[in-house]
């Protein structure tokens, strides 16, 4: 019998696919992420942990955890996660790809309308009273059909987004560091960053990936341009957004991740046509159920001695 450590809580019902088993299960039924003592003490005894993004497993944590076998993260996005020092403790570590493309990129896509079109802004007016009805020269905003997208990535939700953009008459443009070999790769992010109307990220949050859309690629940007970010909050240099947003050297923004989540920098708060979302690109019932049992399945199978698809290492 092992002992599965949950740190916070799961969808419904996601829990019922533990109950047949034997193993014992430490289930922390709380929405906010584990206290850090709280966490330490529970892994010194787990032979396994379901793990939130908001989680910090790293060294010290990992050091404090001698039976440790699994780490399912209940995410794409592995960040939070030492997996060097895992890997050294040969700690299988699994995450949840796949379930969650079409949410997040549909999320994505709602972002790339929303900055466009400047809904936030409009709908704020017309719920303060300010509307002062439909006028020809109003409300004027930038088209997404016909415009072109720069994905900066090309993963599953990468290629998710490129579908759906698609079907806006988009061009679609992507960066990767190696080609891809499918027509649309650009060698270089600035040069990719200075054609496009949408430039939308989706790399994972690594040292190579930290601050890429710097101050320069910003500076680079059309006008008119926007930038997207579902990824994670750091891929983006914030105070160089929000210093291109407040003097127009792009047109607007549409973020769901931020690098100090679940605080904001105050100056995107306060950025013209900005879109902001609280992190829930993958925020869907069925996606997150779906997230939250394929976390639990690979914990079942590495306790089983298996080793599932989804483990990273
Ligand atoms: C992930 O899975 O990494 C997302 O950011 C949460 O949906």
């Amino acid at each position: 019998m092992a002992r599965i450590v949950i740190t916070s809580r799961l969808t419904p019902h996601a829990v019922d696919l533990l109950e047949a088993t034997d193993h014992e299960v430490f289930y922390r039924d709380e929405p906010s992420p584990m206290p850090r003592a709280e966490l330490l003490v529970a892994v010194a005894t787990a032979d396994a942990l379901v793990s939130s993004l908001a989680d910090r497993i790293d060294a010290e944590l990992l050091a404090n955890a001698p039976s440790l076998q699994v780490v399912a993260n209940v995410a794409v996005g592995l960040d939070n996660i030492d997996l060097v020092h895992a890997a050294a403790q040969q700690i299988v570590i699994c995450n949840t790809p796949g379930v969650l493309d079409a949410a997040t990129a549909d999320v994505a896509i709602f972002l790339m309308l929303a900055a466009r079109r400047r809904t936030t802004d409009r709908e704020a007016e017309l719920r303060e009273g300010r509307w002062q009805g439909w006028g020809i020269a109003e409300n004027l905003a930038l088209d997404l059909s016909g415009s072109v997208l720069g994905l900066i990535g090309y993963g599953r939700i990468a290629q998710a987004v490129a579908r759906r953009a698609r079907a806006f008459d988009m061009d679609v443009l992507h960066h990767t560091r190696h080609d891809t070999g499918e027509p649309g790769w650009v060698a270089d992010v600035t040069e990719l960053a200075g054609v496009v109307d949408v430039l939308s990220l989706h790399v994972p949050l690594t040292s190579e990936t930290a601050g890429l859309i710097s101050a320069s690629v910003l500076g680079a940007m059309k006008s008119t341009a926007v930038v997207i970010n579902t990824a994670r909050g750091a891929v983006l240099d914030e105070e160089a957004l929000a210093e291109a947003l407040e003097k127009g050297k792009i047109f607007g923004a549409g973020l769901d991740v931020y690098q100090g989540e679940p605080s904001v920098n105050p100056r995107l708060l306060r950025a013209p046509h900005t879109v902001l979302l609280p992190h829930i690109g993958s925020a869907t019932e069925g996606t997150r159920r779906a997230m939250c049992e394929l976390a639990l399945r690979s914990v079942l199978s590495v306790l089983a001695g298996e080793l599932p698809e989804n483990r990273v290492n």
